[in-house]
């Protein structure tokens, strides 16, 4: 490429003598031009929204570090997941607040058929049947220390883990969920969770493979929205992987794809569009990304301050997820997105 040949004597050379006579910009000239030569598109068949849940009745609370986001009792999530039926997105990601009191070393709630997260499908399941649920199948929200794993003297136990993951994977099929999304970088969760669905009956339900979760910072404001941020002792890095490590991810996935994930995604989204890129060439799966917590409140942030356009900076964000690769992304702006795309 960078082979410049200029003749020593003959002085600046006109833009035609640079380019060979190509004018790049030709394609760019009008609006209509450049909605004809456009590679990739956001229609709300990309959007997934993650909606967290929490106790009682006609509740929204809203959270601070997440500016238009609320957490909603049940019988709002069920209004919300209608009206987001009605916009066209096509999934919700349900997130639950576990009461302090349910919480505890081994998170052993999250075996409860009748815990918040498994009512909360139940109950969109049935009012909203058309709308697909996927459920994060973590420990997280059940701990008392608020780590993915089962705690034992200060280490995070891989296979008591992930037979407990499975077990709760299958009551999370029980209550309507369709996609089950293990989410805690366990060696062996994506085959157990398999084996364990169909010991259960549940063939049709898939797996969507947190297959590459980086231990990252942008993590911060879903803390709080689950109420773990203050229990959470120490770091994930015994589980999740090196923001540093592509080629480590790529070897996540694989192993993942191998167990029999069905769909792969990458967490946290814009930091790691190289992992989605690489990841989709690799395999070919459906590839999702989750634009977390951080990255969403970081752009509101901004935008709070007229210091971007926020609308813009959010499909713009959204845009480059599909041009990296993404068939779709789990986002807290897909409600408002939706809204937009449709007027
Ligand atoms: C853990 C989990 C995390 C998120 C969803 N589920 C990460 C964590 O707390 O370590 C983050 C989502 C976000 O930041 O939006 N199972």
């Amino acid at each position: 490429m960078n082979k410049m040949t200029r003749p020593a004597t003959s002085g600046p050379r006109t833009v035609d003598e640079i380019t060979g006579g190509r004018r790049l910009r030709r394609t760019r000239k009008a609006d209509w031009l450049r909605r004809m030569v456009q590679e990739t598109r956001l229609t709300v068949d990309d959007l997934i929204w993650p909606i967290f849940v929490i106790d009682g009745e006609n509740r929204r609370d809203p959270l601070p570090s997440m500016p238009h986001v609320e957490r909603f009792s049940i019988d709002v999530a069920v209004s919300e997941a209608r009206r987001a039926a009605r916009l066209g997105i096509p999934a919700l990601a349900i997130f639950p607040n576990i009461e302090i009191g349910l919480r505890d070393q081994t998170g052993s709630h999250i075996l409860d058929a009748d815990n918040l997260i498994n009512r909360a499908t139940r109950a969109i399941k049935e009012a909203v049947p058309e709308i697909g649920i996927i459920t994060d199948a973590a420990l997280d929200p059940f701990t008392s220390h608020g780590h993915d794993g089962i705690l034992r003297e200060g280490v995070i136990v891989n296979d008591e883990t992930v037979a407990q993951v499975a077990a709760a994977a299958v009551l999370q099929a029980a209550a309507g969920a369709d996609i089950v999304a293990p989410s805690d970088m366990m060696d062996g969760r994506i085959g157990a969770v398999r084996d364990a669905l169909d010991a259960a009956g549940f063939q049709d339900v898939a797996i969507m493979s947190y297959a590459a979760k980086f231990a990252s910072a942008f993590y911060g404001p879903y803390r709080e929205a689950i109420g773990t941020s203050g229990l959470l002792k120490g770091d994930k890095k015994t589980y999740y992987l090196d923001a540093a490590n592509a080629s480590e991810a790529l070897r996540e996935a694989e192993q993942d794809v191998i167990e029999g994930a069905d769909m792969l995604m990458v967490k946290p989204g814009l930091p790691y569009l190289d992992v989605i890129r690489q990841m989709k060439d690799e395999f070919d799966l459906p590839t999702f990304a989750y634009q977390v917590s951080g990255e969403y409140a970081m752009i509101e942030a901004a935008a709070a301050n007229g210091w971007i356009d926020g609308e813009r900076a959010m499909l713009e964000s959204l845009l480059c997820f599909k041009r990296a690769g993404c068939d779709g992304i789990l986002t807290y702006f897909a409600p408002r997105v939706a809204e937009l795309l449709k007027g």
